[in-house]
């Protein structure tokens, strides 16, 4: 169907990975599997307005909050390069994307999973608009796949609450191209599973994730660690389905610990945890022992705390975050969040 102009919009959430990616080969491929869950209230929003044009090479401007920001379209400008072998009608059109987050721009927290994903399921649905009759299964893998395209991780933010990203010899139809649903029983003890994400630092981080990826390739624990995330993810199998807290806590502070290891044993080697990061870390422990609460942290590529618990613990954590942890965020501030189902047309 031939397509002028119009205007797409749609959600997307960002999400938290308890079996961590970190190192890549070829196009943004991951070379062990990951998991993460899917957030509910960090998202961003983002409308794709198109017309057509006849002249030559890739048309776009970005908005942020109403605001042309420039500094976002050399990142832009390398995703269209790179969906545009799958997306052949990108040139064909002028774009305007504007976007907005519902967490602070500069709070530390990436907006590359939600805002990657958000336009790449723009884009799909332009596809869809021009070839109606493409299923939703696909329509899901290649929205998935683009967003991968953008940033490895933002394959995992379409969908939820628990999505699998690269190819696991146990887990049927997990893919390193896209993103697919964890297809095995989840105990209800994972249902509404909650993440307080405590910020901690709000800079630009010393050494990005892009740089952290490619370390990976001469990295003297590389082989070690891509198996230990892979075992890993076959631990988490029997966890998610018997409900074992105790044991999800292990692998997931494990995880969360041996990524940020391979950080500071990378040549060149760096750390993205701050003393506060450590503080917490500690007080969460401390909390842990005394009161027999199931609260764990996790961490991403930064110095920010991902507080993960039972929905049946909120009221005690809040209290305890608000009492206690809070006081090592930047400004006293936290984001209250908990796992989420994927995207949505808007
Ligand atoms: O998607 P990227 O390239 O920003 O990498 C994300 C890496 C981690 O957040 C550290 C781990 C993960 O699996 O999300």
């Amino acid at each position: 169907q031939p397509l002028t102009s119009g205007t797409v919009s749609w959600q997307s959430p960002s999400n938290i990975a308890l079996a961590k990616y970190w190192g890549k080969y070829g196009e943004q491929l991951p070379m062990n599997p990951s998991i993460s869950f899917t957030l509910s209230n960090c998202n961003t929003r983002t409308s794709l307005s198109f017309e057509k044009k006849n002249s030559d090479g890739f048309d776009f401007q970005v908005f942020l909050d109403g605001k042309r920001e420039v500094s976002f379209e050399p990142k832009i400008q390398k995703f269209f390069e790179r969906v545009g072998v799958y997306l052949p009608f990108l040139k064909d059109f002028k774009f305007k994307i504007e976007t907005s987050n519902s967490f602070p721009h500069s709070s530390g927290i990436a907006s590359s999973a939600s805002g990657m994903s958000a336009l790449a399921l723009c884009l799909m649905d332009m596809e869809r608009q021009m070839q109606p009759d493409i299923t939703d299964g696909y329509f899901n893998e290649k929205a998935s796949f683009l967003a991968r395209l953008g940033s490895g991780s933002a394959c995992r933010s379409l969908e939820g609450p628990l999505i699998v990203w690269g190819e696991h010899a146990e887990i049927e139809g997990s893919s390193n191209l896209f993103g697919t649903k964890y297809p095995f029983e989840v105990h209800e003890n994972f249902k509404n599973y909650q993440d307080t994400i405590l910020l901690v630092d709000k800079g630009e981080k010393q050494v990005s994730s892009t740089v952290g990826h490619n370390l990976m390739q001469d990295h003297p624990f590389a082989e070690q660690r891509f198996r230990q995330a892979k075992e890993n993810l076959s631990k988490l199998i029997p966890v998610f389905k018997n409900g074992a807290i105790s044991e999800f806590i292990k692998i997931v502070e494990s995880e969360a610990l041996s990524l940020h290891a391979m950080m500071m044993t990378s040549m060149p080697y760096f750390i993205l945890m701050k003393p506060n990061t450590l503080e917490i870390i500690n007080h969460i422990w401390k909390f842990r022992e005394e009161t027999g609460s199931k609260i764990c942290f996790t961490l991403d590529a930064g110095a920010n705390v991902h507080v993960l618990y039972p929905e049946t613990e909120k009221g005690t954590v809040l209290q305890f975050i608000k009492n206690k942890l809070s006081q090592f965020c930047k400004n006293g501030e936290f984001i209250e969040d908990e796992t989420g189902l994927g995207a949505s047309k808007i």
